[in-house]
């Protein structure tokens, strides 16, 4: 279950896990003028636009224990079974989050009963999956989150999807994502930083050690400079991430 997940995987989340504010912003605006906003999977509380009534759902104690006594006010639930009235909002929205839902289906049945109108970022595992980082832990592609990574299409066949937007993430992204260091590849080597990842957290600790260690080499010796140093010279990296926007069929 997504809850007992992130009770085990979430104890450092909020120390590496900020608000991105370029996707912050690109999330505000996808929300329009919705007033009251419905935040599903909201772990510690990135993301939470200020200047709406927004009411945080999450299913993990030990993620909603990380919150801040500023964040919005929250509940603890899963999308699978939302404790709110038909039309209780104007939007919900989620973050990095449907890929861990044990039922995608039945969490978008449930926040289309909600609300009218929905923004959530996911993640298209090919471009994804292309990342050089992929390279060095190339099992984590079989994790049974990444083999069926929720998408638009999915979204679609739930939801109508009206819009679909490119998250990109900058070099000096803030988040603590994945693919967020794609530009400082020395903040890999941290296994703090390592497990606020779910794609670490969830690896077998061989895998993680295997790939940690032949990072460390590569930068060491400089093979990884001339494998992936010209990446230094873009500002910014498509790496899946996708925001889709979508209203109820
Ligand atoms: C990667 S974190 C993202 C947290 C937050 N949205 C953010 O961007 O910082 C994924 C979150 O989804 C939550 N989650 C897992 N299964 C869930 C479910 N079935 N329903 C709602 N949330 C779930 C986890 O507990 C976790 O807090």
């Amino acid at each position: 279950m997504g809850s007992a997940r992130y009770d085990r995987i979430g104890c450092n989340y909020s120390q590496f896990r900020r608000t991105e504010p370029t996707w912050a912003a690109q999330i505000n605006a996808a929300l329009g003028s919705a007033a009251t906003v419905l935040n599903v999977g909201a772990g510690t509380g990135s993301y939470e636009a200020v200047g709406r009534d927004l009411i945080a759902l999450e299913p993990s104690r030990v993620m909603i224990d990380q919150r801040s006594a500023e964040a919005s006010p929250c509940v603890q639930g899963v999308a699978e079974g939302l404790p709110f009235a038909d039309d209780a909002f104007d939007a919900t929205m989620g973050v990095l989050t449907m890929h861990h839902w044990p039922d995608r289906e039945a969490g978008l049945r449930e926040v289309a009963r909600v609300a009218p109108r929905h923004v959530y970022t996911v993640y298209e595992t090919t471009p994804a999956h292309q990342l050089w980082l992929i390279d060095y832990f190339p099992e984590v592609r079989t994790l049974p989150m990444e083999r069926a990574a929720p998408d638009a299409a999915l979204i679609d066949e739930v939801l109508r999807v009206i819009d679909e937007q490119v998250l990109w993430v900058p070099r000096d992204c803030v988040e603590g994502f994945a693919a967020a260091s794609w530009a400082r590849p020395h903040d890999y080597l941290d296994p703090d930083m390592q497990d606020a990842i779910s794609l670490f957290a969830l690896s077998e600790p061989e895998v993680r050690r295997r790939g940690t260690e032949q990072l460390a080499a590569d930068l060491d010796s400089g093979l990884w400079d001339e494998k992936y140093g010209h990446l230094a010279e873009l500002d910014e990296g498509d790496f899946g991430y996708r925001m889709v926007v979508a209203e109820r069929r």
